[in-house]
């Protein structure tokens, strides 16, 4: 009995000396000292044994136990401490190495301009309005007093989704929109995606956007609709900045205009950016046509007001000397990072 238990001792001893991993330990545990472990074999035949013989072989076998069970936690013990020590190792910080690179991006100058311009009617008490760009043709056209036969409603200038929805080609019909929910006093502006059905060039892209302003109340003037241009204009580009209006013709609005800005570069002589005019041209503008008033809600013979609508696009390229709209478009990334 004796010399088996000193053996189950040298062999425990032995296997955990092997052993290099917990699951290797566990075996070894479950092998000796589970239910049907070696160990646990020997004290359970103790029965069969004299009295006498009985304390010294289960003093012997305790002690064997205790032996196991100590050699088992040490064993662990350092298993553990080869891990932590691993692990260090591998996570080793090398603070020599070099930093990792990532850019910070900018502002595609799009947004930028659009910001500025929002942050300019603001300023004069104007609130930001928004619509759909998948519109009725209601409120693109309809509402607008663009008659049945106007080119616009050509399916060569307009994506049209059925008969009656469309991309809308204009920001105009947030106008309508606004006016059919609220009595003035009206003042608010709208910038946003619009549509054609146009060929990509220099100058034109199927969706482009636009800024569109609208203001209604009591007794305004064309010459409200002059001072607030200009004072946009002086902000936008440049404190000499003058304007001037040139009679045109559009259906939502009478008398209508085309508004010119004096050419910041050259201050009107004639330049490159002005194409030798002295004048850009920026927006189109003029007093609320009755019709529209009066189609969304709004008595003309209480109210009046006006309008304008401007493509950022234009604003973007005249200020920043663009001379090619594609490149605001195709993401290059030489070409946004100098705005
Ligand atoms: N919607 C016009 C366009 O796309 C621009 C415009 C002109 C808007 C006159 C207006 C306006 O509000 O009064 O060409």
């Amino acid at each position: 009995m004796k010399t088996l238990l000193l053996d189950i001792r040298a062999k425990a001893e032995d296997a955990l000396k092997n052993a290099n991993d917990d699951a290797a330990l566990e075996a070894v545990r479950v092998g000796y000292l589970g239910k049907k472990g070696e160990l646990t074999a020997v004290l359970r035949g103790m029965g069969g044994l004299s009295p006498e013989e009985r304390p010294i072989v289960g003093a012997l076998a305790n002690e064997v136990r205790t032996y196991i069970e100590n050699a088992l936690a040490e064993k662990k013990k350092e298993l553990e401490e080869k891990k932590l020590e691993a692990k260090l190792l591998a996570e080793k910080l090398d603070v020599t190495a070099p930093g990792e690179n990532f850019e910070i991006g900018v502002r595609h100058p799009l947004e930028k301009i659009e910001t500025e311009m929002s942050d300019i009617f603001r300023s004069m008490g104007f609130e930001i309005a928004e619509g759909p760009e998948v519109e009725f043709d209601l409120f693109n056209f309809q509402k607008l007093n663009i008659p049945e036969n106007h080119p616009a409603r050509d399916t060569q200038d307009t994506f049209y989704i059925t008969d009656n929805i469309l991309l809308r080609s204009q920001t105009s019909p947030v106008q309508a929109r606004v006016m059919m929910d609220t009595q003035p006093p009206i003042r608010i502006i709208s910038p946003g995606r619009v549509y054609r059905a146009d060929e990509v060039d220099a100058t034109h892209s199927p969706v482009f956007h636009q800024l569109e302003g609208l203001v209604v109340d009591k007794g305004i003037t064309m010459g409200d609709l002059r001072g607030m241009l200009e004072t946009f204009a002086k902000q936008m580009f440049g404190e000499n900045t003058k304007i001037r209006f040139r009679p045109h013709h559009f259906p939502f609005t009478e008398p209508s205009a085309e508004v010119d800005v004096s050419c910041f570069v050259c201050g009107g002589k004639g330049c490159r950016v002005c194409k030798g005019e002295g004048w850009i041209e920026i927006l189109g503008a003029g007093m609320v046509h009755p019709n529209v008033l009066r189609g969304c809600g709004i008595d003309p013979e209480v109210y009046s007001g006006f309008a304008f609508g401007m493509g950022i696009e234009r604003i973007v390229m005249i200020k920043y000397g663009i001379d090619d709209m594609r490149l605001l478009y195709e993401n290059d990334l030489r070409f946004l990072k100098q705005f």
